[in-house]
């Protein structure tokens, strides 16, 4: 099998995970140029390969034509779109004899074959795409966690090997999944309790504490303030901040309240939170408060291992951002830490110039999150 290092002289398909949230955001474009640029020293011709968006057949705003630009400016490179649904020969040819270096396929996702839950679909759209390179590079970690028929069916039909951001990704993650130093602090936060509960469960088993914030705390406060009812004790007494009208996702309601009851001493909760009124007379929750962010720093402070997700609160709206950016604030002074960060909107959360200074920034959602709680 190849190494990047040592391919040269071929015709790469890269896959990246180019899912962009926007095309302002191109974090992952960022990512993904070491692996071409080293591929282009070594005389190889690069196809990239990616999905974008959701799109249920054909829908013009998710075609990678569109991204071309944002591509050509990155590298300083021309970049040559191809629409390989109009023809595999053709778009072989195309890239064979054109000037350019560098190809981007239209998004892989227009073929429902791509994310068949029949293999033997996948199967058959991955053979297709064979005849257009030599090699298959795999830089699509963020889409790991996902099968589909350019990330995991067409490796097994090429000589293939992980790009420069997978390989690192791996390296990363294993550190504090295999051997994290103590104390280990991870924060979840975010908006749905489904996806979140069973993420918190596993890292009950691996973390020292965890750090609670986004919608899914006001379930387990809500769940907090119960068990205290059942045990004859006042809530208030605990510190228990107000939720007022914010929403609590009651299905879930007992499984918070187990958590708390055997784990309790290891999930953090917010102890004050920042509300706004929405126009029909609501008030809701929308950031930690200023006393949370000391209590939760205090956690921090001496810890060895931090891995955050999710913002703590709707930062889309300033000033509701204050406490995901005092923490992360607060994270670059650790010295001696290693600090991780990935999935549900952290990296867009984090202002880059703190975002620089952690250890990691998974380029990953789904992905680190499924990886590292395994
Ligand atoms: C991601 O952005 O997390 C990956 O590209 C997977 O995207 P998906 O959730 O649409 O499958």
């Amino acid at each position: 099998m190849p190494t990047i290092q040592t391919i040269q002289n071929s015709i790469v398909l890269l896959r990246a995970d180019l899912n962009l949230p926007s095309l302002k955001d191109d974090a992952r474009v960022i990512a993904t140029l070491p692996t071409i640029k080293l591929l282009l020293q070594n005389h190889n011709k690069v196809v990239l390969i990616t999905h974008w968006g959701r799109p249920e057949g054909f829908e013009p705003k998710w075609s990678t034509s569109n991204m071309v630009n944002l591509l050509k400016a990155r590298l300083q490179q021309e970049v040559e779109f191809i629409d390989q649904y109009q023809s595999m020969e053709l778009a072989k040819q195309q890239i064979a004899t054109s000037n350019c270096r560098v190809f981007i396929l239209e998004n892989t996702r227009f073929d429902p074959r791509e994310q068949s839950k029949d293999e033997q679909k996948r199967t058959e759209l991955a053979s297709k795409y064979t005849i257009l390179g030599d090699v298959f590079v795999d830089e699509a970690f963020a889409v790991s966690h996902r099968r589909e028929a350019t990330n995991c069916e067409l490796k097994k039909m090429l000589p293939n090997c992980l790009g420069l951001n997978y390989q690192q990704e791996i390296d990363n993650l294993n550190r504090i999944k295999f051997s994290p130093e103590h104390p280990y602090i991870v924060i979840i936060s975010g908006n749905k309790i489904e996806t979140k509960l069973p993420l918190v469960e596993k890292f009950l088993d691996k973390a020292d504490y965890i750090l609670i914030g986004g919608m899914i705390c006001f379930t387990f406060i809500e769940g907090k303030k119960q068990l205290l009812w059942e045990q004859g004790k006042s809530p208030d007494l605990e510190s228990l901040p107000d939720l007022k009208d914010s929403f609590i996702e009651t299905d879930f309601l007992p499984r918070a309240k187990d958590l708390l009851k055997n784990y309790g001493a290891k999930i953090v909760l917010p102890i004050d939170f920042a509300y706004h009124q929405t126009e029909d007379g609501k008030v809701l929750a929308y950031d930690v408060g200023n006393k949370t962010i000391e209590y939760f720093s205090d956690f921090l402070k001496d810890c060895k291992t931090v891995f955050w997700n999710g913002p703590l609160g709707f930062y889309e709206m300033p000033p509701f951002n204050h406490g995901t950016v005092e923490i992360a604030k607060f994270l670059t002074h650790q010295t001696d830490c290693y600090i991780v960060t990935g999935g549900g909107d952290i990296n867009s959360a984090v202002p880059s110039e703190y975002l620089e200074k952690f250890s990691w920034v998974s380029t990953g959602g789904g992905a680190t999150l499924e990886y590292l709680s395994q």
